[in-house]
């Protein structure tokens, strides 16, 4: 079992237990974290899943794809790690991840 920490504006932690195969948008929802407002059901088509990957993180969570660049674009305050959490597959080596949350989605 992998642990995914969220971590929402204001600093409270929340660790949420992911299945790999997963995405990391598919254990907030499942986890019960309402940030993750997550529109679109992960098809990378609303930008409402956005978080920011902890700096320690960016390189295991890997590269962003041409169509996520594109669709941060809709979302607010993007910094450069921010990521759209349904692109994020859990694997083994993804335990103990933590994600920042924005104030809002969109
Ligand atoms: Fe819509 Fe991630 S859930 S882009």
């Amino acid at each position: 079992m992998v642990k995914i920490i969220f971590v929402s504006s204001s600093g409270e932690k929340r660790e949420v237990e992911a299945e790999p195969g997963m995405t990391v948008m598919e254990t907030a929802t499942k986890g019960g974290i309402d940030e993750i407002v997550a529109e679109c059901g992960g098809a990378c088509a609303c930008a409402t899943c956005h978080v920011y990957v902890d700096d320690a993180w960016t390189d295991k969570t890997g590269a962003k794809s041409a169509m996520e660049e594109s669709m941060l674009d809709f979302a607010e305050n993007v910094e450069v790690n921010s990521r759209l959490s349904c692109q994020i597959k859990v694997s083994d080596q993804l335990d103990g991840l933590i994600v920042r949350m924005p104030e809002s989605q969109h």
